[in-house]
C-alpha cells in the first residue's frame, strides 16, 4: 500500500512542489517574540502559515505579530507563560476560535542561568526545569490533544546540542535539554498513529538575545568559532530552514528525531 502525503487542510494529495508549503495551516510559536522563535515564525509565515506568537513578553510578542502581519500574513499575539497550564489552555482555545485548527507547535521558550553546579539553588533549578522541560511537556499535551483530534500535527521542540554533550556551568540547562530529547521520542511513539509527529531541533550557538553575554566575551566567541567545524556561530535563518522541513507535510515519516543544527560541533 502506497501512502500519499496529503494537504492537512483539504485532504488532497500533495504534489512534490507543495510538500514544504504551509498554506492554510496554523502555527503556534511559544517563545516566538524574539530570537530563534521569532525566526521560526517568520519562516512559517513566509511559507504560508498563519501564526500565533505566544510569549510571556506581551509587548515584544505584539511587536513581532505586527511585523509579520505587515508582510501580509495573519498573525496574532497571545500572552502566555509556558509554566502556567491555564495560559496554555487559553492559548490553544483562542487559536482554535480564531483559526479553526492548530497544525504546528514550536516550543522555543527557554531560559538559562550559567553558574557552577555547587551554587545552584532550588529556586534556580526549578525555574529552568519548569520552563524548559515541564512547561514544554504541558504545551505538547494541551496542543497535542487538539492535533490528535484533528488527525494531523507537527510539534517541534527546540532542545540544544547540550542535550547531547555537556558544558560547564549549565547543570540544570543540560538536564532540561536532555529531558526534552527523550520526551520528544516518547511523545512521538504515543501520537504517531494519530498523524502527529514530534521532533526536536538541537542548535549549537546562534546569535540571539539569549546568547548576547556569550558573544560579548571575545575569548568565548573565538573559542566557539574555533571548535565549530564550519568556523562560525549559526545564523538563525539556518535554523529556520531546518525547522521548516520538520513543520511541513513533507516530513511525514520523520518522528522522534533530534536534528542537530550545530555546524558540525558535536561531530568532532
Ligand atoms: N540561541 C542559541 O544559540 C540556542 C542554542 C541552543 C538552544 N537554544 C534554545 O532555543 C530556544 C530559544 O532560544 P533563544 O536564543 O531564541 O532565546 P531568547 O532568550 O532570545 O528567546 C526566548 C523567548 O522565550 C520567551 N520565554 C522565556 N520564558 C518564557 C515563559 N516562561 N513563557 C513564555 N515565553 C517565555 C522569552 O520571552 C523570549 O521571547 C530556547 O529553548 C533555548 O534554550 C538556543
Amino acid at each position: 500500500m502506497t501512502h500519499q502525503i496529503q494537504d492537512p487542510v483539504n485532504g488532497q494529495a500533495l504534489q512534490r512542489s507543495k510538500l514544504f508549503r504551509l498554506d492554510g495551516q496554523t502555527a503556534i510559536i511559544i517563545g516566538g517574540a524574539q530570537g530563534l522563535g521569532k525566526t521560526a515564525a517568520l519562516f512559517l509565515a513566509e511559507f504560508g502559515a498563519q501564526v500565533v506568537i505566544a510569549d510571556r513578553n506581551e509587548e515584544q510578542a505584539q511587536a513581532t505579530a505586527e511585523e509579520i502581519g505587515a508582510l501580509g500574513t495573519r498573525a496574532l499575539a497571545l500572552p502566555a507563560d509556558i509554566t502556567v497550564k491555564s495560559d496554555l489552555e487559553r492559548m490553544a482555545a483562542s487559536t482554535v476560535e480564531e483559526f479553526g485548527r492548530i497544525d504546528i507547535l514550536v516550543n522555543s521558550a527557554g531560559i538559562n542561568i550559567r553558574e557552577p553546579a555547587m551554587d545552584v539553588t532550588e529556586e534556580h533549578w526549578s525555574s529552568i526545569i519548569n520552563v524548559n522541560l515541564t512547561g514544554l511537556f504541558f504545551a505538547c499535551q494541551v496542543v497535542g490533544s487538539v492535533m490528535v483530534r484533528q488527525g494531523y500535527g507537527r510539534i517541534i521542540n527546540i532542545a540544544s546540542h547540550m542535550a547531547k554533550i555537556a558544558w560547564h556551568l549549565r547543570s540544570a540547562y543540560c538536564a532540561s535539554k536532555g529531558g526534552v530529547a527523550q520526551l520528544t521520542k516518547e511523545l512521538a511513539i504515543e501520537w504517531a498513529e494519530h498523524g502527529v509527529t514530534v521532533n526536536a531541533i538541537a542548535p549549537s550557538f546562534f546569535l540571539t538575545p539569549m546568547n548576547e553575554p556569550l558573544f560579548a566575551d571575545a575569548e568565548m566567541s573565538a573559542f566557539i568559532s574555533h571548535n565549530t567545524p564550519v568556523g562560525r556561530p549559526g545564523n538563525p535563518e539556518e535554523l529556520g530552514s531546518a525547522l521548516l522541513f520538520l513543520a511541513s507535510p513533507g516530513s511525514s515519516y520523520v518522528t522522534g528525531h533530534l536534528l542537530l543544527v550545530d555546524g558540525g560541533y558535536t561531530s568532532r
